[in-house]
């Protein structure tokens, strides 16, 4: 190339969760029976969407408007019918202007982030969702500006951290709080956004807050809506969809709802920039917005939530009781969405460590993938995991962190199965630190 066409922030994209399954893929052509708990899709898990969901959806496609282009912010109904959600929650109160609808909220956090100006930065959380922590690195061309989430304090977001980053780098502008959290599992209390809100607003920054999970939450936990702690002054950015919820990931629909924007005019113009890149593209998928209100006011949309909601209760209780005894390993249970993060006591890894693997092509693939120079010690460990016993959870290392450790979800919707793989574990993690 006569010229260097690699965008600056290229580095910084990185998608474990999804790097894992080209090795998982090779594997099975090698004979290993993969179980696949490395991703946050209940539907491929094997979870079923009720019949009357999907009539729902039939009836809509009957309809000549679910194939046309819906308007660029959403359609209308949608967003008010959104609105009126939030405003009925008692806090911050917004109108359909204030929602805005994307394919998906990887389309979302790819606009929010890529059209912040270059030199402004958002902390993230560390660990992280690669999605959110990937696309705020690679708009600014740098390692993402990361806040401690402690592991020895059920992963909550170290407030101190936060507002040491914000006295020492002025280039910060916004923070980004994911709650309930992926890859934690953790569900923040009250205080610790209201203690973030007042951060926010004595240094006049806005918040990105991630409620995906929001309705989901167990272990006797909520997550407080930032609507109902935001005030009046902070602007922020809520996101929002269904793919977790409904759940229909496979839909690419999200959306974002804007508080208190007419209170900046920057943040109003860097809204507007927002919403202008979504003009060129023209809209978001029109099908799901229709059926979105439908699916959500069904009188038995409640109840179904609820029955998911109570078996990721059970597994999060049966995945912490097997896994918290684990010599050498630290795990907080996990209290929202449906992911733990379980972490290695430090310097407990090594690059000699590893689990018999009797196939010998997928031994010898994955003794190559780890031969290499800068495997991290946890990615070694979760290689031998998968070629060993099937198993495909993802790398802690891989979520924007220096900890060591896995992400695995509660998904699998077979009990004694789910309790298997979770027994599997525990014991590879004691022979895998005991062989070298
Ligand atoms: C915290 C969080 N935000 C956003 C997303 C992406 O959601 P969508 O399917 O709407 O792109 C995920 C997906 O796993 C997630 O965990």
């Amino acid at each position: 190339m006569r010229t260097n066409i690699v965008h600056i922030g290229a580095g910084e994209l990185n998608y474990e969760i999804r790097n894992i399954v080209q090795v998982c893929e090779r594997l099975q052509k090698m004979g290993v029976e993969i179980n696949w708990e490395n991703i946050g899709d209940p539907v491929t898990k094997g979870e079923t969407v009720p019949a009357w969901m999907k009539n729902l959806v039939s009836e809509a496609v009957q309809e000549d408007a679910a194939y046309a282009y819906s308007p660029t912010k959403g359609m209308l109904a949608t967003r008010q019918y959104i609105a009126e959600g939030t405003n009925s929650k008692g806090g911050v109160q917004i109108d359909a202007d204030d929602v805005i609808f994307f394919n998906g909220l990887g389309d979302a956090i790819s606009k929010v982030f890529g059209f912040l100006k270059r030199t402004a930065r958002v902390v993230v959380p560390t660990p992280s969702y690669t999605t959110h922590s990937s696309a705020e690195a690679a708009h600014a061309g740098a390692e993402p500006v990361t806040y401690i989430l402690d592991p020895n304090h059920n992963w909550y977001p170290d407030l101190e951290d936060i507002e040491n980053h914000i006295k020492y780098n002025p280039a910060v502008a916004g923070i980004l709080i994911i709650n309930p959290d992926n890859p934690t599992g953790a569900v923040y209390p009250a205080e610790v956004i209201r203690s973030i809100v007042e951060i926010c607003e004595k240094n006049d920054l806005f918040i990105i807050c991630d409620e995906i999970y929001q309705n989901m939450t167990y272990n006797g936990t909520v997550a407080a809506p930032l609507c109902t702690v935001i005030g009046e002054k902070v602007p922020a950015l809520c996101m929002r969809g269904i793919s977790k919820e409904m759940p229909w990931p496979g839909a690419r629909c999200g959306w974002i709802e804007v508080y208190n924007s007419h209170k900046d005019p920057m943040f109003d113009m860097y809204v507007q920039s927002i919403l202008n890149a979504k003009m060129l593209e023209v809209c978001s998928t029109t099908l799901p917005q229709i059926v979105l209100p439908r699916i959500k006011e069904h009188p038995l949309y409640h109840s179904y939530l609820q029955e998911r909601i109570e078996r990721y209760e059970k597994h999060s209780n049966i995945a912490y009781d097997i896994l918290k005894n684990v010599k050498g390993l630290l795990v907080n249970k996990t209290n929202g969405a449906f992911y733990m993060s379980a972490v290695f006591e430090e310097g407990i890894l090594n690059s000699q460590q590893f689990l018999p693997i009797d196939n010998k092509d997928a031994r010898e693939l994955v003794e190559t993938l780890v031969s290499g120079p800068g495997v991290e010690p946890d990615k070694r460990f979760v290689y031998y995991l998968l070629a060993s016993t099937g198993i495909c959870v993802v790398p802690l290392s891989s979520f924007a962190t220096e900890l060591h450790g896995f992400r695995i979800t509660l998904l699998e919707p077979c009990e004694e199965k789910f309790r298997k793989i979770f027994e599997t574990i525990s014991e590879c993690i004691q022979r895998y630190l005991e062989s070298a």
